[in-house]
């Protein structure tokens, strides 16, 4: 809320600036474009649906899972031996690998031969308890797992819908400004 309009002021409305994080449906979109956004980027919205490559199991968990199923870590960067230089992170859902190691990464890295072998095999078995998938708060609202066109069709219908009925939360103000 406070970011979006604050990198809009920055560049002057010089360059399109296209809004992402936690949006998956109309409303998300309707809010970006009224902040000033040029569009959004959805990206767990997309994991879940028929053309993504994720696993079926994993689609399944995003479209079963809520925000406060999800976790910041580098548990599973650790894992898979692909560690980020500070500050960045990984959210993704919890799962009993992440609970397991979250908050001992000093642990698991003194652990990381034996842990990062069961962390690539879980990986090619689909295992989903140890292998991790990443998803953000946005998975909390993602009930389905439709096509990409039903996606990118109900979203725009949705904020188009909104913003041409937004006028009625103003609504002394519209009417006053009819009468004049
Ligand atoms: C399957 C998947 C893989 C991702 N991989 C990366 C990544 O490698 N690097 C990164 O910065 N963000 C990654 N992200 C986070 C996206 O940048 C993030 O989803 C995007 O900002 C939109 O947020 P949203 O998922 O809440 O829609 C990934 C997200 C998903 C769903």
């Amino acid at each position: 809320m406070t970011l979006l309009p604050e990198v809009i002021d920055a560049v002057g409305g010089k360059i399109p600036v296209v809004a992402a994080g936690g949006i998956a449906d109309g409303r998300g979109l309707a809010a970006a474009l009224m902040l000033g956004a040029s569009g959004v980027l959805m990206g767990t919205r997309f994991y879940a649906t028929q053309e993504s490559a994720a696993l079926q199991a994993a689609k399944e968990r995003v479209r079963s899972a809520t925000g406060d199923d999800t976790l910041r870590s580098i548990v599973f960067d650790i894992s898979r031996r692909n560690v980020w230089p500070a500050p960045f992170t990984g959210r993704c859902l919890r799962n009993s690998h992440a609970d397991r190691w979250f908050g001992r990464e000093i642990e698991l890295l003194r652990h990381q031969e034996t842990e990062a072998a069961r962390y690539a095999q879980a990986r090619s078995a689909g295992d989903f308890d140890i292998a991790a998938v990443i998803a953000g708060e946005a998975t909390g609202l993602i009930p389905d797992i439709p096509s990409a066109k039903d996606i990118v069709e109900n979203v725009v219908r949705d904020a188009s819908a909104l913003l041409s009925n937004s006028a009625r939360h103003v609504a002394p103000h519209a009417t006053s400004n009819q009468i004049s």
